[in-house]
């Protein structure tokens, strides 16, 4: 199939259906500020949109900004351009005060739990802080039922988090995210830092989470094995941009854009014993100067168009977008 058959069509008929959508970004900027220089520009113009129920993965190599992306999403810090509407809510358009008073409903679990906690507070008082914030009639005793529903009993919720597990303070950390009932929940590799044998525990109590509260999510990871496995739809990111956004089973079945299909090979297929391969080379040391698509100097198909012109992110099959001048056949 080639581009043109798709470039009709609009995302909106094709790919969304409105009232469907709780979180909806469109182009999306963020520049951060360079001492002595001009801005180094870690997002150009994302679009993502997440749909209620839904998980969407974001992939891609490490440098490729989707902790910025995700960041962009919550305002932490507010996107240079773009907007991002929380149903009809436009979050860029409010005032900080404003902003503090709808937080709640977006919230964000980070990879390194312990970090993230404040270390003064025992994991009790940091759940009960994030229930007063909401204003919560009984936060202590609610701190303590859900402590216990993501598997921290009454003896741990007394500790403070230098005395837990790194796994104890990802759940603690799920568990302060769950106290402001939010609706849309970004993870950005929320188990990455974890010891492999708690890594599925973590993810498990995620999805059952997201399940008792029907909440949509953002899972944010380099590995695509982990994404394949939690996403619904899964965006696939390359120098601050998006490349292909798909399905969970198509992306991974039917690859379209040759930068999905390297990421792809990296990936064990089932029964393999082979080790994740790192991508050939790292985002930071590529060279691209802003003009044509930015994955062309890797791409093997890969002709004078990509060099000369950007290639726009179209809808090219059901629930399918890809951004690329030669996507592979179907
Ligand atoms: N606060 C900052 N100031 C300046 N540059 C930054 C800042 N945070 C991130 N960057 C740069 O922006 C780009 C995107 O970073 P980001 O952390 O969003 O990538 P990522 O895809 O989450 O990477 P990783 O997989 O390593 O977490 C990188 O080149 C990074 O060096
Ligand atoms: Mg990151």
């Amino acid at each position: 199939m080639s581009t043109n058959s798709s470039v009709n069509v609009s995302v909106k008929e094709g790919v969304q259906a409105a009232d469907d959508i709780v979180l909806d970004a469109k182009g999306i900027i963020v520049d951060y500020p360079v001492r002595g220089k001009k801005p180094f520009r870690a997002v150009h113009g994302v679009d993502l949109f997440v749909r209620r129920g839904e998980t969407l993965g974001l992939v891609g190599e490490s440098g490729c900004g989707k902790s910025t992306t995700g960041k962009s999403l919550i305002q932490l810090p507010r996107p240079t351009q773009g907007e991002v509407m929380l149903g009809d809510l436009d979050l860029s358009k409010l005032s900080q005060k404003e902003l503090r008073g709808v937080r709640n409903r977006l919230q964000m679990i980070f990879q390194d739990p312990i970090a993230s906690l404040n270390p003064r507070r025992t994991a009790q008082e940091i759940v009960m802080d994030s229930l007063t914030l909401i204003g919560h009639k009984n936060p202590k005793e609610r701190a303590l039922e859900i402590l216990q529903s993501v598997g921290v009993d009454r003896q741990m919720a007394s500790r403070r988090p230098h005395q837990l597990s790194g796994g104890q303070c990802q759940r603690i950390s799920i568990a302060r995210s769950i106290a402001q009932e939010p609706e849309v929940m970004i993870c950005d590799e929320p188990v990455s830092a974890l010891d492999v044998s708690v890594q599925a525990q973590v993810l498990n109590l995620l999805e059952e989470m997201k399940e008792e509260y029907s909440l949509s999510m953002v899972f944010i990871s380099h590995d695509l094995a982990v994404v394949a496995n939690i996403s619904d739809r899964v965006a696939v990111m390359y120098l601050g941009r998006m490349c292909e956004v798909a399905p969970s089973t198509e992306l991974y079945s039917r690859p379209r854009h040759h930068y999905t299909n390297l990421l792809l090979d990296s990936v064990p297929k089932p029964g393999e014993q082979r080790k994740l391969k790192p991508v050939q080379s790292d985002s930071g040391q590529v060279k691209y100067d802003g003009t044509g698509c930015p994955f062309a100097s890797r791409c093997p198909a890969a002709t004078q168009i990509c060099k000369d012109e950007m290639p726009e992110l179209k809808i090219i099959g059901d629930d399918h977008q890809v951004a690329c001048h030669h996507p592979i056949e179907d």
